[in-house]
C-alpha cells in the first residue's frame, strides 16, 4: 500500500510540472476539445482503446461520467490501476506509466472542455 502511494505522489509532481509547461493561455474557452499537447493526443488513444467504451467520451455510460469532476491525477491513475466495483484494473503490462500519463492529460483536457460549456 505504501509504495504505490508513492508512486502516486510521485506521478502527481510530475504531472503538476508538465501541466504548468504546457498549460495553454489565451485559447478560446469555447474551442471544441483542441488537444492542447502531444501527451493529451497520445492519450486519447488510450483513452478510446481502454476507456471510452465504458465512459464515451468522458460522459456516462456502463461506468459514470469523468469529465465533470475535479479528481485529481492521482485518483484518476489509483482508480486505472486498481479498478473500483464493476471497472476492471489495468495494470502496468497493459497501460504503461506513460500512456497512463498521457490519458489523465487528455481527461483533463475533456474536463476543461465540460467546464466551458457549462460555465
Ligand atoms: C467495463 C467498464 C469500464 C471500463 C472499461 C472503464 N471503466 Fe472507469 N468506471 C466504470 C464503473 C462501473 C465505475 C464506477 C465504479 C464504482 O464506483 O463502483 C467507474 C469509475 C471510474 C472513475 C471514478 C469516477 C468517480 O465518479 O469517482 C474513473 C476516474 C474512471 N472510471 C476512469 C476510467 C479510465 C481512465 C478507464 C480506462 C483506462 C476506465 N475508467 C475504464 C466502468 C469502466
Amino acid at each position: 500500500m505504501e509504495k504505490p502511494l508513492q508512486l502516486a505522489s510521485l506521478l502527481l509532481l510530475l504531472l503538476l510540472l508538465c501541466y504548468c509547461g504546457t498549460a495553454r493561455r489565451g485559447a478560446p474557452a469555447f474551442a471544441p476539445v483542441t488537444l492542447a499537447s502531444e501527451d493529451a493526443v497520445q492519450g486519447q488513444a488510450v483513452f478510446d482503446t481502454f476507456c471510452h467504451k465504458c465512459h464515451p467520451g468522458g460522459e456516462a455510460g456502463l461506468g459514470p461520467a469523468i469529465n465533470n469532476k475535479p479528481l485529481p491525477g492521482f485518483m484518476i491513475k489509483f482508480q486505472v490501476r486498481n479498478g473500483v466495483g464493476v471497472m476492471p484494473a489495468f495494470k502496468e503490462a497493459v497501460i504503461s506509466e506513460e500512456e497512463l500519463h498521457d490519458m489523465v492529460a487528455y481527461l483533463k483536457t475533456l474536463r476543461k472542455a465540460k467546464e466551458a460549456e457549462t460555465p
